[in-house]
């Protein structure tokens, strides 16, 4: 038995409750060998509110639709766990939200309501914000992600997010998120059953969002600032080409090979902007970026890579305590090689080799690595594990709000 099971199993239960049409429940929690009572607890909730979470909100008819909504935990040290109970709530509240937004439509989500939806969050949740709209980005020449934007109808906005939750320390963190609200291809054009989920390519820098908001409402002792690169990848008449050349913030230049290769064209462009501009301790970036990483990994493992092994071994820890699993592929000068251009300083999508898409998540990451000089980093290619394709375990179809838990251990605990 482990806290997976235990959430598993509880899972198993809310969806029983649903079918004979009950809304409340409670559990005698058991005393279980190698597990704290707590975590326990926490697994018990965290089972319950994943598991009865469903995207209701386009439903016309919600009567059928059973909400779970009261747990009663029986337990002889309930004082004890007072604590436990509030910030599990708190997590999964915040897990749901972002499962919410990342099912929701493109268009509502756009970058400048996306702003909106972020200023309104650091009010209440006490994080500073800077909105820098599309002036400011051409000003500070974020040429590659401006390219990506400029076929939409939407302008592009790039939020920063901070959260000081440890004055006395100078140790500051980076997150930067893929904020993609949605991915048409652009002008290599994605084809039917490749663009059906692409709502969701902004979830890396929503899951920010909502790590920022949870460390902030648990006042976890750690500086964390976000990065975040809000913009739309659409084919149209304004649409950036494939044989362009841009140059990008940090001033190398890229030449366009696949306008579908978007995320690490504004990822680059905040990366050199959070190193140079941020100059944090580490920096983190989360994205949906590749496609090749569900061939390796399928929808149950995060890819990351990273340039220090000691920081990437931390955040796989995490991720084994919190069963929201990491796994890390190399970053072997081999594969930087690869990425050359003969116009340009480098290509945005390098050698296909034979059998096509050859390394393609980690290719992914080498393009972006010539965009830091000296930064502990870690990337992480989430393109698997943020989007079911299916219902399984407490997780409904679409949005599973991954990585939320294994962040907030992973600030809790380093
Ligand atoms: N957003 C996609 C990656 C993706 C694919 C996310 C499937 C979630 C599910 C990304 O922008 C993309 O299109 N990547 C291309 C890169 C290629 C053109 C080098 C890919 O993976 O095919
Ligand atoms: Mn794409
Ligand atoms: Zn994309």
């Amino acid at each position: 038995v482990s806290q997976e099971t235990v959430r598993r199993s509880i899972n198993s239960v809310i969806k029983k409750l649903k079918y004979y049409k009950l809304n409340e429940f409670a559990v005698s929690c058991p005393d279980i060998k190698n597990i704290k009572d707590k975590d326990i607890v926490r697994a018990i909730m965290e089972g319950s509110i994943l598991g009865n979470y469903e995207f209701i909100k386009y439903k016309t008819d919600k009567s059928k639709i059973i909400d779970v909504n009261k747990l009663g935990l029986i337990h002889h040290k309930s004082l004890e766990l007072r604590e436990t109970i509030e910030r599990t709530k708190i997590i999964c509240d915040n897990i749901l939200w972002l499962r919410d937004i990342v099912n929701e439509n493109a268009d509502a989500k756009n970058p400048v309501e996306m702003a909106n939806i972020a200023r309104e969050i650091a009010k209440k949740s006490k994080l500073n914000i800077k909105i820098l709209d599309e002036k400011d980005i051409k000003k500070l020449g974020m040429n590659l992600f401006l390219a990506v934007s400029q076929g939409s109808r939407f302008p592009p906005r790039l939020f920063i997010l901070e959260y000081n939750g440890d004055k006395k320390s100078k140790e500051r963190y980076a997150l930067v998120g893929k904020g993609i609200t949605f991915d048409s291809g652009g002008l290599n054009l994605k084809g039917t059953g490749f663009m059906e989920t692409m709502k969701s390519d902004m979830a890396g820098a929503a899951t920010i969002i909502a790590t920022l908001k949870t460390l902030s409402e648990l006042k976890i002792k750690k500086n964390v600032i976000g990065v975040l690169p809000f913009c739309e990848n659409m084919i149209s008449q304004t649409a950036y080409k494939p044989g362009d050349i841009f140059k990008s913030y940090s001033g190398k230049t890229v030449e366009i090979i696949n306008t579908d290769a978007e995320g690490r064209l504004i990822l680059a462009d905040a990366l050199s902007y959070t190193e140079n501009v941020i100059k944090p301790d580490y920096i983190i970036d989360l994205a949906t970026l590749t496609g090749a990483i569900l061939k390796t990994f399928g929808e149950y493992v995060c890819g990351i890579m990273s340039n220090d092994s000691g920081f990437a071994k931390k955040l796989y820890e995490s991720g084994e305590e919190e069963f929201e699993r990491v796994w890390e592929l190399p970053l072997y000068e081999d594969f930087k090689d690869e990425v050359k251009s003969d116009f340009a300083d480098m290509p945005n999508s390098s050698y296909e080799g034979l059998y096509g898409g050859y390394a393609g998540a980690i290719m992914g990451a080498a393009f972006l690595s010539n965009f830091l000089e000296n930064t502990k980093w870690i990337h992480m290619d989430i393109a698997g594990v943020s989007w079911y394709e299916k219902q399984r375990n407490y997780m409904f179809r679409g949005a599973t709000g991954w990585g939320v838990r294994l962040l907030v251990n992973f600030f809790s605990n380093n």
